[in-house]
């Protein structure tokens, strides 16, 4: 229908629009870190529409839009019409009438997808099923800030194949660097999949020790995301020797950093050990959604900043 640019998966942008990303991500932390105002969003108007839970995400996108001189509005599917039956299409002609970007945390990808088609507005993903981008993202960034440069560099990713590990397959062959992926017989990732994100920098890993192997970030995610609930018992048996503990940071490579996008549950997927040990920067992870969010909204909203 139009030709704005959305955010929707992590290979929306390309190399080019990252490497100005984490400058501008860059250039806008450190101006708040001094306290200095920057509202090149005055007077516009988030829309953040939850279908799942959040902590960090919505906390995140609604200081960033205050600190950027706008403000945001929060629906979710309990008390607005999006839970009775509106179609996602006539939701998004309406919203994106009122608004200048728009923020959606659902369940499939295709919602968010049929939103963006009949949105005025950018539509930016604030996690889906199958993806996270703006958790990579940051993600990266809190990589680059603590080790430089990600190209040529190894992600282990010990867990579940979820919408974290499907992002960084994606972002691994837009940036050049590999993931070792190590999932619990069953969650592999299907070759089908793989085909999908049109990517080949990754091997997977029957062992998490081997996965951990020389890498220079080992990272994990919840055994069970939301939505998936009902299938917990089950992935609680099947998941238990997928924990990252102090034997898989020890092979990883020795300045290798620890990253989980939270919440987090220390004797699952993570020794206490591990996520509050000293190569763990999973609080600077958690702040960088914020600035990195702040430099995306700033560019889908306005475009390319030069200062
Ligand atoms: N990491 C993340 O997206 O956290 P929330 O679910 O709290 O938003
Ligand atoms: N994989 C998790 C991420 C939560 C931020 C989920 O989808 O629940």
């Amino acid at each position: 229908m139009n030709a704005i640019k959305h955010y929707l998966q992590f290979k929306d942008f390309t190399r080019d629009e990252y490497a100005y990303l984490f400058e501008r991500t860059r250039w806008i932390k450190e101006k708040f870190k001094r306290y200095e105002p920057h509202h090149p969003l005055f007077d516009r108007t988030l829309v953040m529409i939850f279908e799942k839970a959040s902590t960090r995400t919505r906390l995140s996108f609604e200081a960033g839009m205050h600190q950027l001189g706008g403000s945001a509005i929060y629906l979710n599917t309990r008390d607005s019409q999006l839970g009775r039956g509106e179609p996602v299409e006539d939701a998004a002609q309406v919203i994106s009438r009122m608004s200048d970007a728009v923020m959606i945390r659902t369940f499939e990808q295709s919602v968010i997808e049929r939103f963006a088609e009949n949105s005025r507005v950018p539509v930016i993903n604030g996690l889906t099923n199958e993806y996270h981008p703006c958790q990579i993202m940051a993600d990266i960034y809190t990589f680059i800030e603590h080790r430089g440069d990600i190209k040529g560099k190894t992600v282990a990713w010990i867990g579940d194949s979820n919408n974290m590990c499907n992002t960084w397959l994606q972002a691994a062959e837009l940036l050049d660097f590999n993931v070792h992926v190590s999932t619990p017989p069953g969650y592999e990732i299907e070759p089908e999949r793989a085909g999908l994100y049109g990517t080949n920098h990754f091997e997977q890993f029957a062992d998490p020790m081997d996965a951990c192997k020389g890498a220079d970030l080992v990272t994990t995610d919840v055994w069970t995301s939301m939505g998936f609930e009902a299938e917990n018992e089950e992935r609680m048996k099947a998941f238990a020797d997928w924990c990252v503990d102090e034997d898989m940071m020890q092979v990883a490579a020795p300045d290798a950093v620890f990253m989980h996008c939270l919440p987090a549950h220390r004797g699952e997927e993570v020794t206490a050990g591990v996520i509050d040990g000293a190569q763990s920067v999973v609080w600077d992870e958690a702040e960088n959604r914020l600035h990195a969010q702040k430099a995306l909204l700033e560019y889908l909203v306005i475009g390319r900043v030069d200062s």
